[in-house]
């Protein structure tokens, strides 16, 4: 029997791995967020069981939201039941404050596992291997099982272990306000050996019931500990182990008078299965979930990995019966946005849950259908007609937007978004549409779709204005996609979805308006034939505003008079560098923008566009998006893609891919960017798979990045599910029809080709004109005129450079001009803290590692810098600007409270 856990729990394909080799303070909180564990009606954060210092235990149950002193709902951070603490002699096995000799952590995303193996030293030097294995049943999502292990290697010792239900969590302030816990006990019970501890909470009054069973395996004996405590011996090779199991029901399932017995009778059904049953029962259904949801690439082992770390997040944010919650911004991983709702669901997530798992795409819509009626008194209370959905939401379906927030660069600031950021309407309108254009799912359109359209439509119709002057409808007072931009008229992507919106509405209702049901709900909303012709007449006049001079579709009506700065510099990934002059408070004024706006056209609606039309709005915007939002670079990978532009399509899918791995936006440890995972998915299926289904009609154009040898995935349209393999010789696929009817064909067009499919058997046609040489660093360089220094350039020559040509960053390249690294403003301001600054290689600059300290820094956190690492001194930086240096000696001085 194999005793090592990463042995024993681990599939062994290290490309569903991701490892943690050593314990670090400051990343202790992201890599929680990473090491998410769950099975889509809970998310537990990967901490460790002995919740060291700065830990932040978070479990979160899909659609269990509440209100305490906050301005808003927010996701409740409930019980943890990742709870053990284990002492020798009073010292705590603990990451923080026990001697670590190694440490070693790997969640495994097959399995759906966190795994772990540290080797404690205590203070009398004796050594323990410590390893734990937890998971949250994909097979019963009310039951989740742990497992510690603690083996002495030398000497003797005595041990004691206790293990709750540790309910001191708490939901962090937001601005102006202290953590808060939102629930009270309401029982603590034991029946026989196990514990039942109940808690409710204080605005929904809903009832978490938590059943708890630890037991111990011990001298060739197992059995249950009643006081959540033991104490216990261990002598040279032995081991202990404790196994704890508990059942998790909300008041939702069942009511408070039945919960506690059903809790109960679910943990002694699983106590009497064993931990090691239920992990093959959970690994079963969990690698069900990877099926027709993973994707396989060859040639790029880092993405493949990274891809797959995506899709295990979004296979763990929900499952069929919880959809009907909708998914929030960031997942049950973290308590950042307050778990509320955005667009993200609808326009970032949905199509990998409609393409891979129709079933729970149906439920995310069907939330927005149960939340139609608040959707109708939002429309209401602002004097339009309709649904308008709320720009954030929660199972409330109510406006919960905060009316203040900190802004990226600390500033407290008056939130705006609700209103006036409209398109969210129209967004799950597309979702809608999408859905049923792909699944043909037409139940679903009577059933619940229609009336959605109908209603999103009437919002429209009362949203636009009409002007006399140019005969045009209007759509004043909006905030777009890019949201630096707040109060504006005729935002091009608000217009677009409106007016696509408009006319859905008209093409569903002429699809279904002999039916009888629809008839039903027809009357219900009381939607006349006059109405739906002023939605036509609408739709053709709403304005798309253009520019002659620019060949651009104006972001919105004034866009061009705005004082335009464009993008000079890039970073080490080729990001665009926020151009010097950069201050939030001032970016409404330029033409800068946060995120995909105009460009996102292109995704949601590139048939509608000419190529020339979409080449110079991506020239003319790509240099003036500054990706300040999580949702921009897979939406600019794929159109990116689409434009053959691979060099920087890459880069951009590059960052999204590992946007929450490597920390990039430096909010991982609030939770997983959510729409990004959807959007990596759309990314590789869409931009690089080539796939493209509207109206039934599967249509394949690989466009493969030249690192990827092949990529493989599946899809599901119409009911029948594609299998696909793309090369840069051959496209090779088929599909296997719903309900396993052998007569059906299906037509495809492969590069522009007609194929026809027969179930089960693979075809294969060559590649045609596709794979084409990415575009080089060198194309880049020249097309954009960017100045290029040679490795021995040094820093004093590259400083005067950056002045001379007010350029923030320059491409270093080697003799043949390959592409060696890009340094930009602040390697060279770091390089200047380091000795002998001017004489510095370019070669060696881009090695420098001066740690850089946040205006926000605490004085506690820059004393560990001091502590940790040999400086006198530290650049402190606002955004990525140097605004001062600190001394060791600032810090004694302010310690000594200014006498120094
Ligand atoms: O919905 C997004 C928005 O587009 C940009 N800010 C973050 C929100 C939640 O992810």
């Amino acid at each position: 029997m194999k005793k090592n856990f990463l042995a024993k729990y681990t599939f062994n394909d290290n490309s569903y791995k991701i490892i943690e080799n050593s314990f670090s303070e400051s990343d202790q909180r992201v890599q929680e967020t990473l090491f998410t564990i769950g099975n889509g009606f809970i998310g537990s954060r990967g901490i460790m069981e002995e919740n060291p210092l700065y830990s932040c235990p978070g479990t979160f149950i899909s659609g269990m939201y509440g209100i305490s002193a906050a301005q808003v709902e927010e996701l409740i951070n409930l019980p943890n039941p990742i709870n053990c603490v284990v002492a020798v002699d009073g010292e705590k096995f603990d990451i923080f404050t026990m001697k670590v000799l190694s440490h070693r952590r790997v969640l495994d995303m097959k399995n759906g596992v966190l795994v772990r193996k540290t080797l404690f030293q205590d203070a009398k030097k004796r050594k323990y291997i410590y390893q734990s294995v937890r998971f949250f049943s994909m097979d019963d999502p009310h039951i989740g099982a742990m497992k510690i292990s603690i083996k002495l290697l030398k000497g003797t010792a005595n041990i004691a272990a206790m293990s709750r239900i540790d309910d001191s969590v708490y939901n962090s302030g937001g601005l102006m306000l202290s953590r808060r816990r939102h629930f009270n006990t309401v029982k603590a019970d034991k029946e026989e050996y196990f514990d039942y501890t109940a808690f409710r909470t204080n605005f929904y009054k809903d009832i978490i019931a938590y059943g708890d069973a630890f037991i111990i395996d011990y001298e060739g004996r197992s059995f249950p500990i009643i006081d959540r405590f033991f104490q216990f011996d261990l002598r040279t090779g032995q081991e202990i182990i404790f196994t704890k199991i508990f059942s998790i029901y909300t008041s939702r399932k069942y009511s408070a008078k039945s919960i506690k017995r059903e809790t109960m009778r679910a943990l002694n059904d699983a106590v009497e299965k064993g931990f090691d049953r239920l992990f093959q029962e959970h690994i079963k259904k969990f690698n069900e979930r990877w099926k027709n949801s993973d994707i396989v690439i060859k040639g790029d082992y880092d993405c493949q990995r990274a891809v797959r770390f995506n899709i295990y997040h979004m296979l763990i944010s929900t499952r069929e019966e919880y959809a009907i919650y909708s998914i929030a911004a960031k997942t049950l991983s973290g308590q950042g946005y307050r778990g509320h709702i955005f667009w993200d669901t609808e326009i970032y997530l949905l199509p990998f849950y409609i393409y891979t798992q129709p079933e729970i795409a149906r439920n995310l819509l069907k939330f927005r259908f149960n939340t139609l009626p608040q959707a109708k008194n939002i429309a209401k209370e602002k004097g339009y007609e309709g649904a308008m959905y709320p720009w954030e939401a929660t199972v409330s379906g109510t406006e919960q937007t905060p009316r203040y927030s900190k802004d990226v660069d600390g500033r407290i600031v008056e939130v705006k978004t609700h209103d006036f950021e409209h398109h969210i309407t129209a967004d799950v309108a597309y979702g809608v549409y999408n859905y049923y254009s792909v699944t043909g799912d037409k139940q679903f359109m009577i059933d619940y779709g229609a009336e959605i359209l109908f209603e999103t439509a009437r919002f429209w119709a009362s949203r636009v204005s009409y002007n006399k002057k140019d005969k045009k409808y209007h759509i004043n007072g909006i905030i777009g996609p890019d949201e630096f931009h707040v109060n504006v008229n005729d935002n091009a992507y608000t217009n677009y979805l409106a007016k696509w919106n408009l006319k859905s509405g008209v093409e569903i209702y002429n699809e279904l308006k002999n039916g009888e049901k629809i008839k039903k709900t027809l009357k219900k909303i009381k939607l006349a034939l006059k109405e739906i012709e002023k939605w036509k007449d609408i739709a053709e006049s709403i304005v798309i505003l253009k520019s002659k001079k620019h060949k651009i579709i104006n972001q919105f009506d004034g866009y061009l008079r705005k004082k335009d700065y464009t993008v000079k510099g890039y970073d080490k990934n080729f990001m665009p560098l926020t151009p010097k002059y950069f201050e939030y408070a001032g970016l409404d004024k330029t033409r800068l923008i946060k995120q995909a706006d105009v460009l996102l056209l292109f995704h949601l609606f590139g048939e509608e566009f000419t190529k020339d039309e979409k080449i110079s709005n991506y020239n003319y915007y790509i240099m003036r998006t500054i990706h300040k939002s999580s949702l921009s670079y897979c939406m600019h990978s794929i159109v990116s893609a689409c434009l053959e532009d691979y060099f920087r399509s890459f880069c951009f899918f590059w960052m999204a891919v590992n946007i929450d791995l490597m920390d990039i936006p430096n909010n991982t440890a609030d939770g997983i960017h959510a729409a990004n995972l959807g959007g990596v998915w759309q990314a590789l299926i869409f931009g690089y798979g080539g796939v493209s289904c509207s109206g039934g009609e599967v249509k394949i154009t690989s466009k493969l990045p030249k690192n990827f040898k092949s990529l493989k995935f599946k899809f599901f349209n119409r009911g029948d599910l594609f299998e696909v393999e793309e090369s840069d010789t051959q496209v090779k696929l088929r599909f296997l029809p719903e309900n396993n009817k052998s007569d059906k064909r299906r037509l495809v067009k492969v590069y522009g080709e007609e194929v026809m499919l027969t179930p089960h058997r693979y075809k294969t046609i060559k590649s045609r004109e596709v794979y084409k040489e990415m575009i080089t660093v060198k194309d880049v360089i020249k097309k954009e005129n960017l100045v290029t220094v040679g490795e021995n350039t040094t820093v004093r020559k590259i400083g005067k450079l950056l002045l001379e040509k007010k350029i923030s960053s320059v491409v270093v390249v080697d003799r043949d001009k390959n592409l060696k690294g890009i340094i930009s403003e602040i390697n060279v301001i770091k390089s200047t803290f380091d000795e002998k600054a001017g004489e510095l290689k370019a070669s060696r600059i881009m090695e420098t590692k001066v740690i850089f300290v946040n205006g926000n820094d605490s004085l506690e956190k820059i004393t560990k810098v001091f502590t940790k690492y040999p400086y006198r001194r530290l650049p402190v930086l606002k955004g990525n600007k140097v605004i001062g240096v600190i001394t060791r000696r600032d810090i004694i001085a302010d310690f000594l409270g200014g006498y120094y």
